[in-house]
């Protein structure tokens, strides 16, 4: 039995237990303390364009219905049949007007109303035994959707999301509003890795110590413009809101040639001018930093790449993934992973972009390959008695005496918001890890509490703590 109030006072000093990344009581928490109130990303609206498009996304065990009902609403509807629980949906994604359960086929509408029910006088004595209005599949407790991000939480009183993104807003926009009609998404690719869902989002947030040794072979090949995988160190970090990420260091030169630089064609650039804010064009064009990997915690991820994608050419050409790192359990994580673009990019653009993603990331990417084999092998190594022992040195940039304390850059220095950096430390991971502590210390709501019940007769569900009313999506 691991005492859990160690376990985490050992995390706010920066020191990892080892055990915390292969370890099922820990797993457990994360379900009843994390998993259960965090706002968790399940789909992008452009996944479902048009009324009666739908995908279905899990979270943890949950599966959801993620639809766009007639009236063009998104709902995120609980796929189990309000019968005898069988899972209403079993496709993966579609477009229907209705959703049939294969059981005994009560069917619902894509907004998870109920209409149809077999027998409906035989079996239950019409609508006075059993009152089929107001009845739904149950809705996802809370939903929030930002520049087409569609999160749900399963907390009903959870904050409201834009104010869980806070600064974080700030970077989401380079990746997913490159223009007023934001990004589309291919995929996802969806594969499980044998390692702890927590390794990839800390990577992810801010691990620009580990390119010059896990990704040496991808920068000697030439995937990149820069000779040396060290240059990782004069970009930025970041930590901002409730997430982080890291930046490049960019070579002298004005707001259009740096974004050139890395790729971006110029009727790219000029929809980029109209839509960030000056804020948003300074960190480019005054500071000369491009965004790159980031984290949204608790387990969302981004990448910002430019690889070269013809072998004889030096052009580069820009990519943006968005990840999930979903747990199946302490020791194995569902990868999803999209290629995201700008819907108004040319379709050649669009075409070498997906190429440049399909190089380096997603289930063949270079890096992806790279990068799995250290968090398998990490989280094997973490489940055994030693493992126990250990306290992991997740300190760097705080090293006393001299060593390589790293200050925050001036408002003069970066313009961005958040707390930002230059060069290597652990910052950001330290801050995944303080949230993630934050939530296991504090007790979850009793489950009678969230319980919901199918009242036979009435037109509502009963005992709810749970909003039935449409959601309302955040702007
Ligand atoms: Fe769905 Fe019976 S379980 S209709
Ligand atoms: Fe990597």
């Amino acid at each position: 039995m691991t005492d859990q109030s160690v376990v985490l006072q050992d995390v706010r000093q920066g020191m990892i237990p080892a055990h915390i990344y292969n370890d099922k009581e820990i797993f457990d928490l994360e379900k009843e303390r994390l998993f259960s109130r965090s706002w968790l990303f399940v789909a992008h609206e452009s996944e479902v364009p048009e009324t009666g498009d739908y995908v279905v996304r899990r979270v943890l065990e949950d599966s959801f219905i993620i639809s766009r009902d007639e009236m063009g609403e998104i709902r995120a509807l609980f796929n189990m049949c309000l019968h005898r629980g069988m899972q209403v949906c079993r496709a993966e994604m579609g477009n229907a007007s209705h959703f049939r359960c294969p059981y005994h086929g009560w069917s619902y509408r894509n907004d998870g109303r109920i209409v149809g029910l077999p027998f409906h006088q035989e079996a239950f004595g019409g609508e006075e035994g059993f009152r089929k209005k107001g009845q739904t599949l149950l809705p996802a407790p809370s939903l929030g959707i930002y520049n087409g991000l569609i999160f749900i939480s399963m907390d009903p009183d959870a904050q409201p999301l834009e104010d869980f993104l806070g600064d974080f807003k700030f970077y989401l926009d380079y990746y997913t509003k490159q223009s007023t009609d934001g990004i589309e998404l291919r995929g996802p690719q969806r594969w499980r890795i044998k390692a702890n869902w927590k390794i990839g989002a800390e990577n992810f947030a801010g691990d620009m110590y580990h390119t010059p040794q896990t990704h040496t072979s991808v920068v000697e090949i030439g995937l990149f413009r820069e000779p040396k995988a060290e240059k990782r160190k004069d970009g930025t970090t970041y930590w901002a809101g409730n997430g982080g990420g890291t930046t490049y260091k960019l070579p002298e030169g004005s707001l259009e040639d740096r974004l050139r630089y890395v790729g971006y064609p110029d009727d790219m650039i000029e929809r980029m001018k109209e839509q960030w804010s000056q804020q948003q064009l300074d960190v480019i064009g005054k500071d000369g930093f491009m965004i790159s990997a980031a984290s949204l915690f608790p387990n969302m991820s981004f990448v910002h790449n430019w690889p070269r994608v013809e072998e004889d050419s030096d052009e580069v050409l820009p990519f943006i993934s968005i990840r999930q790192w979903q747990p199946i359990s302490e020791n194995e994580t569902e990868v999803l992973s999209w290629f995201a673009v700008d819907k108004n990019a040319s379709e050649e653009y669009k075409a070498l972009s997906y190429k440049a993603y399909l190089m380096c990331f997603g289930s063949g990417g270079m890096f992806e390959q790279d990068d799995v084999e250290n968090w398998v092998s990490l989280t094997n190594t973490a489940a055994g008695s030693m493992a126990r022992r250990l306290l992991l040195n997740g300190r760097m940039g705080l090293l006393e005496n001299g060593g390589n304390v790293v200050e925050p850059l001036t408002p003069e220095q970066y313009s961005g918001p958040g707390s930002t950096r230059v060069g290597y430390s652990e910052y950001n991971q330290r801050e995944l890890l303080l949230r993630w502590a934050d939530h296991l210390e504090r007790p979850a709501r009793a489950a009678a509490q969230l319980h919901v019940g199918v009242d036979p007769v009435s037109a509502a569900p009963a005992a709810c703590a749970t909003e039935t009313a449409p959601h309302t999506a955040a702007a």
